[in-house]
């Protein structure tokens, strides 16, 4: 069903997704709006092919295709059959990619979001009426060629027999689909808010070494992988910072996911995360 795949935006997540889609087999391009960004993707993604080489997980074969079948481009082809893309967290900057993308593939190209947080409806409402059953969202989590959960969106036009089969080829391939409708955060995202929420209450401001308590807590005695402020660090403290104002602002400014004075400080700060090699913790 799919065998060329263009990803857009070089960062955290499209790196993640091209590497996934090319280890699945898929042609893949990659494409981003800053060419340092893209040979910084490239160079990583061929040096995690060549460490999963030297632990065994690919031959050097494998690993020689896949650096084949990655490919860098400033202008994806036309007759890619999926087009992801993993650029900023705005709405205006995604209408308009998404817009010049309409019109730039093959009609068959679906079109699908990576967006953790905006309602995917209000980015396929500017698209013409022909393409909006192929806009979805495809909502990997990181690091994308690893964490098995894809989300796959249903927007109000999206053709359920599209988002089905995505899902199959999805579940095919190795990950876990879950299909859920659009709506604020979907199901992870939503969930996780006071994952992050209620722990940024307790360490407040008062402490920021409580922070490493409070993940060693949840780690040791609840049993996750990662504590709450480790992932925030590796998720970009930017990053969640703006999906938790977007999911508050999308239920109406309940407090249950209200973000927090702390999230803020540390996004004017700099102080981003492992992206800025300091967050929560230093890198
Ligand atoms: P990032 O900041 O690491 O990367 C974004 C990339 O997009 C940058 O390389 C930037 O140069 C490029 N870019 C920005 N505007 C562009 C444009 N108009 N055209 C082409 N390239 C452009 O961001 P990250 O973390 O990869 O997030 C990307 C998307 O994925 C966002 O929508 C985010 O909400 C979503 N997401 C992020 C997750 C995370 O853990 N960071 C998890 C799941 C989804």
């Amino acid at each position: 069903m799919l065998t060329k795949v263009a990803v857009l935006g070089a960062g955290t997540m499209g790196s993640g997704i091209a590497q996934w889609f090319t280890q699945c087999g898929m042609n893949v391009e990659l494409s981003d709006n800053s060419p340092e960004a893209l040979s910084i993707a490239l160079e990583k993604i061929h040096i995690s092919w060549d460490k999963l080489a030297a632990k065994g997980k690919f031959t050097e074969d494998q690993v020689k295709k896949f650096k084949k079948d990655l490919t860098t481009q400033e202008q994806f082809s036309k007759d890619c059959d999926l087009m992801i893309e993993a650029i900023v967290e705005r709405l205006d900057v995604k209408v308009d990619v998404f817009q010049k993308m309409s019109a730039h593939f093959d009609e068959k190209t679906v079109l699908a979001t990576n967006t953790s947080s905006i309602p995917i409806d209000a980015i396929a409402r500017e698209l013409p009426t022909t393409r909006k059953p192929k806009f979805i969202g495809l909502h990997f989590f990181n690091p994308a060629p690893i964490m098995k959960l894809v989300e796959v969106v249903a927007g109000h036009w999206s053709d359920p027999k599209l988002i089905n089969s995505l899902g199959s080829w999805i579940a095919a391939n190795g990950k876990k689909p879950a299909l859920c409708k659009d709506g604020p955060g979907f199901i992870v995202n939503r969930l996780a808010r006071n994952y992050y929420g209620e722990p940024l209450r307790i360490v407040n401001n008062e402490n920021e070494k409580k922070s490493l308590e409070v993940d060693t807590i949840l780690k040791e005695v609840g049993g996750f992988r990662m504590g709450p402020f480790e992932l925030m660090d590796l998720i970009g403290i930017d990053i969640n910072y703006s999906v938790t104002q977007s999911v508050w602002e999308s239920f109406y400014y309940e407090e249950r996911f209200a973000p927090h004075a702390l999230q803020r400080k540390m996004v004017t700060s700099g102080r981003l995360g492992k992206k800025t090699k300091a967050g929560f913790y230093e890198y």
